[in-house]
């Protein structure tokens, strides 16, 4: 697929990874809608861009608040007019044992990266059933393929997600509408400093895998080719891809290494 033209939506364009999939979709060619909660931050990538106004929209959003997912597709819709590919990256990672989480952390965590994640795709595919066609891409993780301690929820939110999108890419092939699911592993983010502890409060601390993660750059142009082929799933990562076959594979090794990683790490 040729994305020069088309129009993207991207939601947690404001850093990260959607930040670095931003600037390569803009030299694609792209018209852009930019998403996220921090219109700071939202404005500071579009000056990065520079792209012509009639091909970017600033658009705040806080997938917290996916009771406004139609108000946000009609924005979208009255500058552009249609929705070629959404990608659903925005989230929240978390930091704190599940008995150390307030369940009102546990829903929050839920709301942003399953239920406003879920709320914004069924919003945009109504617009894509019209246009006979139409692409969404999932930001996961392999931590939605496999548990770690201190990600209770967060590893949650992410095997949730391969459930509902395994099960839409099936009802929404009649329509031309494709799903893409991408799994990163470790990429150098600020993921793990923006991720909430169990009473909310924010970690504010990097994690060792996260600095030696992937760069976002590299991350991004293996994305943006997944992103123009027709592949349904792509792993993104370094060596700790391997963990997923691993675990499959040899469950029992898999968690008792796990168990031993946990009581050193105490
Ligand atoms: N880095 C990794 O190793 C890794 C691995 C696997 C999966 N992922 C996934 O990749 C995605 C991007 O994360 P990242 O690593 O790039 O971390 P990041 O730098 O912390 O980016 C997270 C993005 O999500 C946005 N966001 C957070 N809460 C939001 C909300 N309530 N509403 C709308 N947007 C919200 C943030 O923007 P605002 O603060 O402006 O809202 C930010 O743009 C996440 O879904 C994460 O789970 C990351």
């Amino acid at each position: 697929m040729n994305l020069s033209g088309k129009v993207i939506w991207i939601t947690g364009a404001s850093s990260g990874i959607g930040e670095a999939t931003t600037y390569a979709l803009a030299k694609e060619g792209c018209k852009l809608i930019i998403s996220s909660r921090r219109l700071e931050e939202l404005e500071r990538v579009r000056n990065n861009i520079k792209l012509a106004d009639s091909d970017i929209l600033v658009l705040p959003i806080d997938l917290e608040q996916y009771q406004h997912t139609d108000e946000w597709v009609k924005a979208v819709i009255a500058k552009f007019n249609r929705i070629d590919i959404l990608i659903n990256n925005g989230g929240i990672s978390q930091k704190g044992y599940a008995l150390a989480t307030d369940s009102a952390v546990e829903r929050k965590i839920m709301d942003i990266n399953y239920f406003g994640n879920v709320a914004l795709s069924k919003a945009v595919v109504k617009i894509m059933k019209q246009q006979k066609s139409g692409k969404i891409a999932i930001i996961a993780s392999i931590i939605g393929k496999f548990g770690l301690p201190n990600l209770t929820t967060y590893s949650a939110s992410k095997h949730a997600l391969y459930g509902f999108y395994d099960s839409f890419r099936i009802e929404l092939k009649k329509d031309n509408i494709s799903i893409l699911i991408v799994s990163p592993g470790f990429i150098n983010t600020n993921v793990a400093i923006n991720a909430v502890k169990g009473d909310g409060e924010l970690a504010n601390e990097n994690s060792e895998a996260m600095e030696n993660g992937m760069k976002t750059d590299v991350f991004a142009r293996k994305f943006i080719k997944a992103l123009k082929s027709n592949r349904n799933h792509k792993y993104i990562g370094k060596k700790e891809l391997l963990t997923v076959p691993f675990k499959t594979f040899f469950p029992n090794i898999f968690y008792n290494l796990m168990y031993k990683m946990n009581k050193k790490n105490k």
